[in-house]
């Protein structure tokens, strides 16, 4: 068992991770969709858990929220717990008029506010993508599910979830970005750097165009089939 400065390593933990920005929903999923799980981690309220699913083992951890906590957890997870599939379940808020409240978003590529590309000291700008092989399995998955409000495309990093530029929602737009997150920038580059395959599969959560947000219960089921897609895959 491994110890980090976030990660108190008291279980196995899985070459394949599930990744909810909440705690508390990690700690549900493992629960209600795992079989035997088990919690390797709480230091901090990062609940963590290993079960299996159809008789394969799977972890999943709360990140918290934002580029820098989401920065630690998968830089942990790749370099000193040796996980191989990183697949980020989140919520995001959406900028288009054709992706609507609840469908889900399959994070092709991230655009980002965050400086989190700084660090390689690369001689251009680094463009984080999603794992091919990931996202060919997630468009699978929820093919054979039946689901069919799933977009494909590139999505925004944000750094700051209360924007004063009130501007910044429709220069996105413009760019065709599908919906604004917090986490994914930090997951596809740490992936890349360390070579390991990461996903961000997201459910939109509200509309910063209409002003929409979902309610509980209907956030619940569309969030069944995210977890469904990643879970089938
Ligand atoms: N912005 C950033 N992150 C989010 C949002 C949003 O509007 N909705 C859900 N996660």
């Amino acid at each position: 068992m491994k110890n980090t400065p976030h990660i108190n390593q008291t279980a196995e933990i899985a070459e394949t991770i599930l990744l909810p920005g909440d705690p508390l929903r990690a700690k549900f999923i493992a629960e209600n969709f795992f079989d035997n799980p088990v919690q390797f981690n709480e230091v901090r309220g990062a609940l963590g858990y290993t079960g299996e699913v159809k008789g394969k083992k799977i972890s999943i951890l709360g990140t918290g929220m934002g580029v820098p906590s989401m920065g630690i957890y998968s830089h942990e997870l790749i370099n000193i717990f040796g996980v191989k599939n990183l697949i980020r379940i989140g919520s995001c808020g959406a900028i288009q008029e054709n992706v609507k409240l609840y469908d889900i978003i399959f994070g092709l590529g991230s655009s980002t506010t965050s400086n989190f590309a700084s660090q390689f000291c690369l001689p251009g700008t680094f463009c984080p993508t999603a794992s091919y092989s990931l996202l060919e399995k997630a468009k699978k998955s929820s093919d054979e599910l039946g689901i069919k409000n799933v977009h494909i495309g590139n999505i925004l990093c944000d750094d700051a979830f209360y924007n004063d530029d009130s501007e910044s929602v429709d220069k996105w737009k413009k760019m065709g970005i599908l919906g604004i997150e917090m986490e994914s920038a930090a997951l596809y580059m740490n992936a890349a750097r360390y070579n390991a395959n990461a996903l961000c599969i997201l459910t939109v959560s509200d509309h910063l165009l209409t002003k929409e947000k979902t309610t509980a219960k209907e956030r619940e089921t569309s969030f069944t089939n995210m977890i469904n897609i990643a879970l089938n895959l």
